[in-house]
């Protein structure tokens, strides 16, 4: 694990509970929604799913789906909390047969990889994913951000090109993007396709 992440993994264990019960882990329905209308298959990654509130109700929805975190409490919580299966590994070292996932759900994860890291993480995800997979992406837009003083996470923000670019750069196709707002954050919605 890299040093950055075992420090923002450090902060998610100390406030997971807080986090489950918060409204960073409500369902935004009407994105997950058009992610799974689009998917063509039914196997699903969701990455860095924290108490796992999305895995459940992509589980729900009849997907097969599987949630990883690198947080034990976040994951002893979803696994508590539903049904899905969930599993702690690393999003920046994944260990999955190549082609082997219809999507791949990143909520609220990009914001903890360092820019550098983000080409790898793009081609490894390209990699898992069937021909034609999608990758759904909510991620915080660039804007004004104070941290609290225990805040020891990686917080990266990026505009909507600059996510756009790194995604086609490395092997997608732009089918949604957008922005929105939610919990007073400005956020980026974008779902890419695999070429
Ligand atoms: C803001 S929460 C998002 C949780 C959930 N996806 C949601 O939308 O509410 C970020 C999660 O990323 C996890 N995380 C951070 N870096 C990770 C990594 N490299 N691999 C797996 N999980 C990671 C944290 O433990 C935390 O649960």
């Amino acid at each position: 694990m890299k040093q950055y992440t075992r420090k923002t993994i450090k902060y998610y264990e100390s406030i997971a509970d807080k986090y489950a019960k918060s409204d960073a882990a409500v369902v935004l329905t009407d994105k997950i929604d058009i992610f799974a209308k689009l998917l063509s298959g039914k196997k699903i990654l969701d990455a860095a799913c924290g108490p796992g509130h999305d895995t459940d109700y992509l589980t729900k929805r009849g997907f097969d789906c599987l949630g990883i975190d690198l947080s034990e409490k976040m994951i002893n919580i979803a696994k508590h909390n539903f049904k899905g299966k969930y599993k702690i590994m690393d999003f920046l070292n994944l260990k999955f047969r190549n082609n082997s996932f219809d999507g791949i759900w990143c909520s609220s994860i990009l914001v903890h990889v360092q820019k550098k890291d983000l080409p790898k993480l793009l081609k490894n995800s390209w990699k898992i994913l069937k021909n034609n997979g999608l990758v759904g992406i909510i991620t915080a837009a660039k804007q004004k951000r104070v941290p609290g003083n225990s805040d020891t996470r990686t917080y990266v923000m990026h505009s909507k090109k600059e996510l756009k670019d790194y995604l086609t750069n490395n092997g997608f196709n732009v089918l949604v993007s957008k922005i929105f707002f939610y919990g007073g954050r400005k956020r980026i919605f974008i779902i890419v396709k695999k070429i």
